[in-house]
């Protein structure tokens, strides 16, 4: 059965350098196919709100990855400009507190205008790149990678956020402290047999279903295949299979 806020479609991260270089891999699907893609800072900040626009002329929807982290009132005013967008999904740290993503969420509603369905608000937790040792070392935080992820999430969740950005692994520990509603949000994902690139601890798009995730984020896997369109449907199709179990 399928769950409340679980996305049929896997987000294609387009992180290309240029606006030419995602309009081009773009042009691959056939132009009735709606995709849901995330833009992320090499991207935005080369091309700016023009490729936001151009994007979703094409129809289809998107994931601002640009992670918001400064005092509340910035952040709520950066958020208004990016509600204005018409983008559906953007994000903060949720290392910048429960004011800040309260802010964040402020901007956003304000940002859309009366009436209108503001984006979804997620919070990124600790970086993937973060290890335990570098968060207790660096940040002096002295309990567990997992807990840390778990308390920002409730954070952000105390903030009024829809959910976070986290690891496959987390999504089960994360529900449990804070709703199944609350969207999980996961990169990381490998077809079964794929390369790895820099990701360490991947997941297949069946096993990301099984361990709850709202939503999966799959880049290179597509971007950089010889048949993106093909890897995109596969990837698809394995994580919508399990739906009619
Ligand atoms: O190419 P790949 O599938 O590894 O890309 C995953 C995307 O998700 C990239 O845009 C990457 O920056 C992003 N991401 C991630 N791990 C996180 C947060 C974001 O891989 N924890």
């Amino acid at each position: 059965m399928a769950r409340n806020a679980r996305e049929t479609r896997p987000v294609i991260a387009l992180d290309f350098p240029s606006r030419q270089e995602a309009i081009s891999f773009l042009e691959q699907f056939s132009p009735a196919e709606r995709l849901f893609v995330k833009v992320g800072m090499e991207l935005f900040y080369r091309e700016g709100p023009e490729i936001i626009q151009q994007i979703k002329s094409l129809g289809h929807s998107i994931f601002l990855d640009l992670k918001l982290h400064d005092i509340p009132n910035t952040v709520k005013f950066a958020m208004c400009r990016l509600a204005n967008l018409g983008v559906d999904m953007v994000n903060v740290h949720a290392a910048g507190g429960i004011e800040m993503m309260e802010a964040a969420r402020l901007g956003l509603v304000e940002g859309v205008g009366k009436g209108q369905p503001s984006p979804k608000l997620l919070a990124v937790t600790q970086l993937t790149s973060t290890s335990e040792e570098n968060m207790q070392k660096e940040q002096l935080i002295s309990v567990s990678l997992e807990e840390s992820v778990v308390n920002y999430a409730q954070n952000a969740q105390k903030a009024g956020l829809d959910g976070v950005v986290c690891s496959a692994f987390e999504v089960g520990k994360i529900k449990a402290a804070t709703s199944q509603e609350f969207i999980c949000l996961t990169p990381g994902i490998r077809l079964e047999g794929a390369r790895l690139e820099d990701q360490k601890r991947v997941v297949t798009p069946k096993m990301a279903q099984k361990l709850k995730s709202d939503y999966i984020v799959v880049g290179r896997p597509v971007t950089r295949s010889v048949d993106p369109v093909k890897i995109y449907q596969k990837i698809k199709e394995e994580w919508m299979k399990m739906d009619n179990d």
